[in-house]
């Protein structure tokens, strides 16, 4: 089998329900969807990114066998170990689970503890099994996201179009460039989702990002959807749940704009 040129996207944004999660998941199923092979991290305690692939008692089923994200970064085992198939062809995921509350405490005491997670993803992106890994972060700004930024090549940072949907971002940034020599993780993008078209919020939001002439916007932006929610309930990608609503087209967009952005044909950028 031909071997991968693996690329690592995380999802990170400390602002709470900005829509890191929905963007991991659905961005994952349509890049498997159009034929790229995918595995999906999820490295929050919210298991957002597991249950959207899987119901409860499977997540919790996952989590009493021990396999999970958080057993593997504790004993820095080799995460090849601990992937899961979905039920969609070209796409696993490393479930988490709700023990990960105690990853900074655990990584507290360890050696190097900034490239565990990029130590336990070695032979996975070595083997080139994968195009795309692609890992859902907490809301937070601690040592595990700092695992996560090593761990990563590209970083997308959804953002609510609301108005406190950039409140906080340049704290984002900030942090970014203070870890401008740990790791060499670009921004692709900040992605704008939950756009409203009864309200301005989106142009104000694009207005804003505009000033800053260092950050990239990407192309795509994601409108509220309530087949969302509902795809969410039923544990299942929005392009599976509804294939023609509106949100599972700019998703599968979405993974267009990224093969694109791989292949060299967008614009690169910013470096952190
Ligand atoms: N396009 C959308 N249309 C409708 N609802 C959405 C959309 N995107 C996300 N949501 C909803 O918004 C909420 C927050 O989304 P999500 O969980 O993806 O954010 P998050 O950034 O991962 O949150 P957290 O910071 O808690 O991890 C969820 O209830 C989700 O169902
Ligand atoms: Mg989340």
């Amino acid at each position: 089998m031909e071997k991968k040129n693996t690329k690592v996207i995380c999802f990170t944004n400390n602002k709470g329900g900005s829509g890191k999660s929905t963007s991991c998941a659905n961005l994952g199923y349509e890049l498997s969807a159009a034929g790229q092979k995918v595995l999906l991290v999820d490295g929050d305690m919210q298991l957002n990114l597991s249950l959207s692939f899987f119901d409860e008692e499977q997540v919790m089923e996952f989590a009493e066998s021990g396999r999970t994200l958080y057993e593997a970064v504790r004993g820095k085992k080799d995460l090849q170990d601990y992937v899961a198939a979905t039920p969609y062809p070209n796409l696993d995921l490393i479930p988490s689970s709700t023990l990960m509350s105690q990853i900074e405490y655990e990584l507290f005491s360890m050696m190097q503890r900034e490239l565990v997670l990029k130590k336990c993803l070695k032979n996975i992106r070595q083997s080139g099994t994968y195009d795309y890994i692609l890992i859902d972060a907490p809301p937070t700004l601690g040592a595990w996201v700092v695992n996560v930024l090593c761990a990563s090549d590209w970083i997308i940072i959804p953002v609510e179009a609301s108005p406190w949907g950039l409140f906080g971002l340049a704290n984002m940034f900030d942090f970014l460039g203070e870890l401008r020599d740990m790791t060499d993780a670009q921004v692709m993008g900040v992605l704008i989702t939950k756009v409203d078209e009864r309200k301005n919020y989106y142009r104000q939001t694009r207005e804003i990002l505009g000033e800053y002439e260092t950050i990239r916007v990407m192309d795509t932006f994601i409108h509220v959807d309530s087949a969302v929610e509902w795809s969410q309930d039923a544990s299942k990608p929005v392009g599976v749940y509804k294939k023609s609503t509106r949100s599972a087209l700019e998703f599968k967009r979405l993974a267009e704009e990224v093969i694109r952005y791989g292949s060299g044909q967008e614009e690169h950028g910013t470096g952190v």
